[in-house]
């Protein structure tokens, strides 16, 4: 008796049903068991990113050379913009409407998503996120916090 309950407590639901006679596609791994990648930007236990470092003298940036320069950074799902020879600011790309990410335009102190043409300020105080950023030497430095 005690070796019944104790299988029915460690084995998994679906071995359980079947040896019931009850079929279930279901597979038995854990969350311990997964092997699914894990996201290396992240600080172990945390949800935080860490900060990101961008030498802006790569041919990448050079939207960014002159004032009101800007550049929808998909990889890492920023929108950079110039606003002066010392401050760049980072947004998280993502539109407050429906969430698109890819189809921005700058008229100089606006985004506009292009899906519904909703438009957002380069201000941090406006509806997109707004990064903390340090400019120093073309090194770009943004936090996540
Ligand atoms: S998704 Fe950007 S305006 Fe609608």
């Amino acid at each position: 008796m005690g070796n019944r309950r104790s299988f029915l407590k460690t084995a998994c639901k679906p071995i359980v049903l079947a040896s019931l006679g009850i079929s279930i596609l279901e597979a038995c791994a854990t969350e311990e068991m997964s092997d699914s990648p894990t996201n290396s930007s992240l600080s172990p236990g945390s949800d935080k990113k860490e900060p990101l470092v961008i030498n802006l003298n790569s041919s990448l940036f050079s939207d960014l050379t002159e004032v009101g320069g800007w550049l929808n950074y998909t990889k890492h799902d920023l929108l950079l913009v110039r606003i002066s020879d010392e401050e760049i600011r980072a947004f998280d790309n993502r539109c407050p409407h429906q969430g698109n990410r890819d189809q921005w335009e700058y008229d100089g102190s606006n985004f506009t998503c292009q899906y519904h043409f909703n438009s957002y300020s380069n201000s941090c105080t406006g509806s997109l996120t707004c990064y903390q950023t340090t400019f120093e030497d073309n090194i770009l430095t943004i936090s996540f916090e």
